[in-house]
């Protein structure tokens, strides 16, 4: 028989249909509680809620594992690349090797933007930050490229996951260009996907640029460790836009909007801030000391997590990674490493945050290592798009392709003014 919650709400009894995935938490089928009880769930900031049906990534926040598609991120990242993600996301499986020089191939003719949108960027002030400019030219490809937009048509969708994944860098090269003042680079198709986008952000006109394959090997694995994260915010969002049947462009670009926020996305450019505040390692204590003082609200950024209540998976990658970066760069003493090496030593071992199970995430030494590459803080949330646009798309079309997908409206709690009449304004 097949297993049931029961719901008690006064004298009344309510049986659930309960519902078990490959792994994690079963969950309680409430669709028809409201039809039959007349109560809603409430449930704000979902924390226990699974908002859909999912077969791209898997995440035990305790346990600390992340999987897509089943493979360990660890496996992943060590011995794939980030296009070999892109199309493990999107497809299912691991490409065969025909599978993937066709995928690279589709990937890098995509690569070019149309040429008008160049002059749409001109639009923007120089010193808007780049995610502003991300949103603002992710979310006009829908004007731009309206031959990709019937959501109905397989073939349309998929040239719209091809150009999205294949413009992004080439989009986020373009708003970095643009804010320093520098002309745009084209896309070169001869470079793997990372190495392109390192060119296009750091080549100009003028003279040769030699991408550092060990640089371009750490960002691509950082792209991997940021390609998906389930039905995080950002991804969320993607998938309530997506689910009126929007343009998947603008969904997209709802999506970066969301990513931008410092608790989200925002968080390595943060953490790095932080970094610098502190400056020295003696002046650690004294900033943990404000972290734990709930009237000080500092927060010790880069640490703690929604989902995962042990050491984040990625963070092991991305702090090895990060010791990579420095070494190839003959950085041999960065006081920012310093003050995060030794910031995390303490905090791992003060009751404080071991009680709350806070641990570093994967932004806490991602800030140090993009600033070593060369990029500026306002780039950090930028290169996360880049790398989460894959596992944006790879949700949107998961939930499209879904015959029960549905409108997304959550209820609410209301605790407005009742009834009122209104009075003209002379009486109030
Ligand atoms: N520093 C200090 N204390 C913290 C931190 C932190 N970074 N994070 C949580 N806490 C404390 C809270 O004060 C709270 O303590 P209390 O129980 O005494 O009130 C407790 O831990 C639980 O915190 P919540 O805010 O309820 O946890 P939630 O799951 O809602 O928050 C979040 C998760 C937003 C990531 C939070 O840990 C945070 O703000 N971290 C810093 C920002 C950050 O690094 N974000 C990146 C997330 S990863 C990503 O987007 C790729």
């Amino acid at each position: 028989m097949s297993k049931t919650a029961t719901i008690t709400i006064g004298n009344n009894t309510y049986d659930m249909p309960m519902r078990g995935g490959t792994e994690g938490p079963e969950v309680v089928d409430i669709a028809k509680l409201y039809g039959q009880a007349n109560v809603f769930t409430y449930d704000p900031g979902f924390m226990s809620t699974a908002s859909c049906e999912s077969k791209i990534t898997y995440i035990d926040g305790d346990a600390g594992i992340l999987r897509y598609r089943g493979y360990p991120i660890e496996q992943l990242a060590e011995h794939g690349d980030f296009l070999e993600t892109c199309y493990l996301l999107l497809y299912g499986e691991l490409p065969t090797a025909a599978q993937k020089s066709d995928f690279d191939y589709r990937v890098t003719r995509h690569t070019m933007v149309h040429e008008q949108m160049s002059r749409f960027f001109s639009g923007f002030r120089r010193d808007a930050h780049p995610m502003a400019v991300m949103v603002g030219t992710v979310g006009a490809m829908a004007a731009f490229y309206p031959d990709s937009a019937d959501i109905t048509d397989p073939h349309q969708r998929m040239i719209a996951s091809m150009r999205l994944v294949a413009k992004i860098p080439t989009i986020a090269a373009m708003a970095y260009k643009y804010s320093i003042g520098q002309p745009f680079v084209f896309p070169k198709n001869d470079l793997d996907y990372t190495s392109n986008f390192l060119h296009m952000c750091y080549a100009v006109p003028c003279e040769d640029y030699k991408v550092n394959p060990i640089i371009a090997r750490a960002l691509d694995r950082i792209f991997i460790l940021h390609a998906d994260h389930e039905q995080n915010a950002s991804t969320s969002t993607v998938r309530l836009a997506g689910s009126s049947g929007a343009n998947p462009f603008a969904c997209i670009a709802a999506g970066i909007a969301c990513l931008w926020g410092p608790a989200h996305g925002g968080a390595n450019e943060a953490a790095l801030a932080m970094l610098a505040e502190i400056g020295t390692v003696d002046k650690i204590p004294e900033f943990v000391q404000r972290v734990k003082d709930k009237k000080d609200h500092t927060r010790l950024m880069g640490f703690g997590h929604r989902v995962y209540k042990n050491y984040d998976p990625r963070a092991k990658i991305m702090q090895k990674t990060c010791h990579e970066v420095l070494r190839e760069l003959g950085i041999k003493d960065d006081p920012l490493l310093d003050v995060a090496m030794e910031l995390e030593r303490i905090a791992l071992s003060d009751e404080y945050f071991i009680e709350r199970k806070l641990y570093p995430n994967v932004d806490f030494y991602s800030g140090i290592t993009l600033k070593a590459m060369g990029f500026p803080v306002s780039m950090f949330t930028v290169l996360f798009a880049v790398a989460r646009t894959v596992g944006w798309v790879a949700q949107w079309k998961e939930m499209i392709e879904d015959p029960s997908s549905k409108i997304g409206r959550p209820r609410q709690l209301y605790t407005g003014a009742a009834k009122r009449d209104y009075t003209p304004i002379g009486k109030r």
